[in-house]
């Protein structure tokens, strides 16, 4: 039988805690978004994030940017972030218009204040395996999903396609650090079939419809899709053919209902915990 990963369930479970936690507190941790331009995807993203974190207890100060927002603008927001103290966790939603290079960016927010993990000390302290002040939440939350099914991390063969910052890089860090074996594969690779096949875990994050098919996938394997896409019948889709893949994987996650839940839960738990950081 196979196992559907229940994101929606557990990312409940961790929001109701994290509820509990922030109503026994003194200062209500707070939580700035920063969404430039009109990216569609990027304001439903936007909006969720702000709707759980009310919902966690949490302040939530979202900065809507126009389009043509220049540099000097965005950095002297993020200054003036930093030093604000009712704000614990800053997030720059990516991706930002073409003019603006986000690299100019992750690096002037406060490491500590960084709930994305996206700064330099912070995905460089996840490279060496020491504790960053927050790791990326969506990597975050695939590793907590598991978790909480008991998938054994150490020692498995873990294929993940894609190698984007958000997702592939860090997720190999972590798969890395739990001694897994790691290949990450993307658009140059050769064989992909051959390198997917070997996967006991397989994440796919590319964002492309039917990426991972019945015949790249090893029987028994463990499916992670962290794709996400509107199909032209208005339904969610993923990465994987969910309906096939199925019937070879022993756990997969559904999107959606999956990995997306869990990126939500992340954030949370990443703005609590640097709360708890800077005035605990
Ligand atoms: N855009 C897509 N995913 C993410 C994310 O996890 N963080 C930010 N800041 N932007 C994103």
């Amino acid at each position: 039988m196979t196992v559907i990963l229940d994101g929606k369930a557990l990312s409940n479970k961790i929001l109701d805690d994290i509820k509990h936690k922030v109503s026994n507190l003194k200062t209500k941790p707070g939580l700035a978004v920063i969404l430039v331009g009109n990216d569609p995807a990027s304001s439903v993203y936007v909006k969720n994030k702000e709707k759980q974190a009310l919902n966690s207890g949490f302040n939530s100060y979202i900065h809507n940017l126009s389009q043509n927002t220049t540099k000097e603008e965005l950095l002297d927001l993020i200054a003036k972030l930093n030093c604000d103290n009712n704000i614990d966790g800053i997030l720059l939603q990516l991706p930002l218009p073409k003019h603006l290079n986000a690299y100019d960016f992750l690096d002037k927010v406060d490491p500590k204040k960084d709930v994305d993990g996206f700064h330099p000390t912070n995905s460089g302290n996840l490279m060496i395996n020491e504790k960053p002040y927050a790791i990326a939440c969506t990597p975050k939350g695939i590793i907590r999903l598991l978790d909480e099914y008991n998938i054994q991390i150490s020692g498995q063969n873990a294929v993940i396609i894609g190698r984007s910052n958000i997702v592939g890089k860090p997720l190999s860090m972590l798969l890395l650090n739990r001694n897994a074996t790691v290949t990450i594969a993307h658009s140059k690779t050769k064989n992909l079939s051959h390198i997917t096949k070997s996967a006991d875990i397989l994440i796919s994050a590319t964002g492309k419809k039917n990426m991972v098919t019945k015949d790249m996938v090893k029987q028994g394997a463990t499916i992670i899709d962290v794709g996400i896409m509107r199909d032209s019948d208005g339904k969610l889709r993923g990465d994987v053919d969910f309906d096939n893949v199925k019937k070879v994987a022993d756990y997969i996650t559904p999107v959606p209902g999956g990995v997306g839940p869990m990126t939500i839960a992340s954030l949370m738990e990443n703005t609590l915990e640097l709360h708890l950081l800077n005035k605990g």
